[in-house]
């Protein structure tokens, strides 16, 4: 990769302040967008740049913002998915915390296009620091009449508030968000309507990731056809990859999209630690069906990872060496999925909790061969059965963990593995 576009500020010091980010060119697409350009041209350019959703789903932004009903006479509200919960993630982080100038003009010209006068990011209560920047640099942006009434001196105006999430992993799903900023609890609603139509206080809203619109900027300086030709034909520009587990060098790496999965690992993360094998990576965060090491000559966008039976996900990438015991993992998996389970629908509130039970037991050395296949019934059972898809990403590590890797799980339960481990408190918690 050449030129770092969305890290390039990573490692400036003070990149959140607005003096340094300016010197850095930060506002200057914001103030042409909005002197030279239409709304029309801003959605055009979006969609000719192949730019798609960085927040998991890949939905093409361009598209989705067509979607907003053209005669309604309610407010539009634009709201930046900030929540990042997905285990193995951190990429937003970096963004917010150290550049958040860069997501602030994306929001901007983003909020121009879909002719939204009001902004929301919704972020994740955990995100201490990221949060104290971001709200420096909305205060300093305001001061300086980069955002409130007629930005740049010109006829546009957009107010931004920056709102804090309570540590929920749901709150991250689009509609819970919607739900949790309106103050109430954060539980997913059913779609349709979508909320391009029925959104944010029952008014027309846009919600997207913070990856996605600080892309938007560079689209408007750089045109479409740069940022198609970073990508694959059918997913444009780079992406902010987060890379942990058993690499030599984890972090977060932003890298064409469409990059081969080895190369990130290999090249980039420097390999296994401790030179051993791998055994196994999931490509995007902890939802993401596992790959075998057998199975990872796939190149890292949307098509190609689907094409292999996973997801890109959040692209959060974990690696695994010969040493991981899988067992281990799918507990972990279901300790995350039944605690984050927000409980609205029977078959993920009692499907994550009773998965979370039996592989606690296995864990624990009191497994039975017979678990394996309940538990493959649980994961069928939730998968496809609910409101949203979180019950899904829940069915998934259980499928792909035991499909991929069932006869370390029986050999696991038949050697009587695990009986010297303590008991967790998992095990009370959802006795
Ligand atoms: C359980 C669950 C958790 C999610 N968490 C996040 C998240 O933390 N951040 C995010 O941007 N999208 C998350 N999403 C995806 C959002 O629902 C939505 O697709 C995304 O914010 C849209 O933005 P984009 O089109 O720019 O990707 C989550 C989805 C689900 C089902």
């Amino acid at each position: 990769m050449s030129e770092p576009i969305l890290s390039r500020n990573f490692n400036i010091p003070d990149a959140h302040k607005l003096s340094v980010a300016e010197s850095r060119g930060a506002y200057e697409t914001a103030k042409k967008v909005l002197a030279t350009s239409k709304p029309e041209d801003v959605i055009n350019a979006v969609i000719a740049s192949n730019l798609r959703g960085l927040g998991g789903a890949g939905f093409p932004t361009g598209k989705k913002w067509q979607f907003l009903p053209k005669d309604n006479p309610k407010p539009v509200y634009l709201v930046i998915n900030a929540d990042e919960g997905e285990p193995g993630t951190c990429k937003d982080r970096y963004i917010l915390e150290r550049d958040p100038h860069q997501m602030i003009e994306g929001i901007i010209i983003s909020a121009f296009a879909i002719k939204s006068h009001k902004a929301y990011v919704y972020i994740r209560g955990e995100y201490v620091e990221p949060y104290r920047n971001l709200q420096a640099a909305v205060d300093e942006a305001y001061k300086k009449g980069y955002l409130g009434k007629n930005l740049f001196g010109g006829t546009y105006s957009l107010d931004l508030v920056v709102h804090r999430g309570a540590g929920a992993y749901i709150c991250g799903e689009e509609t819970a968000l919607l739900e949790s900023l309106e103050g109430k609890r954060g539980l997913p609603r059913l779609k349709p309507p979508f909320p391009a139509i029925v959104g944010l206080f029952g008014c027309p809203t846009i919600i997207n990731n913070v990856e996605t619109v600080a892309c938007v900027p560079h689209i408007m300086k750089n045109g479409a056809e740069w940022f198609v030709k970073l990508g694959t034909p059918t997913c444009g520009g780079t992406h902010l990859f987060s890379l942990s587990g058993h690499v030599k060098k984890p972090g977060v790496y932003e890298l064409p999209m469409g990059i081969p999965l080895k190369e990130i690992i290999y090249n980039y993360g420097g390999g296994i630690k401790g030179d051993k094998q791998l055994k196994a990576v999931i490509p995007g965060g902890i939802s993401a069906k596992i790959l075998t090491a057998a199975e990872i000559d796939v190149k890292m966008d949307y098509d190609s990872l689907k094409a292999a039976g996973t997801m890109m996900g959040s692209a959060g990438i974990m690696v695994m060496d010969e040493n991981t015991c899988m067992v281990k993992m799918l507990y972990y998996a279901t300790k995350f999925f039944s605690h984050e389970s927000c409980g609205q629908c029977s078959p993920c509130r009692e499907g994550t909790g009773w998965a979370h039970k039996i592989v606690t037991r296995m864990y624990h050395g009191e497994g039975t061969l017979k678990d394996l296949d309940t538990l493959l019934t649980i994961a069928r059972n939730m998968e496809g059965r609910t409101i949203c898809v979180f019950a899904d990403a829940a069915a998934w590590p259980i499928q792909s963990y035991i499909g991929k890797f069932r006869a370390e799980f029986e050999a696991y339960i038949q050697n009587g593995k695990g009986k010297d481990l303590k008991p967790q408190e998992a095990v009370l918690q959802h006795g």
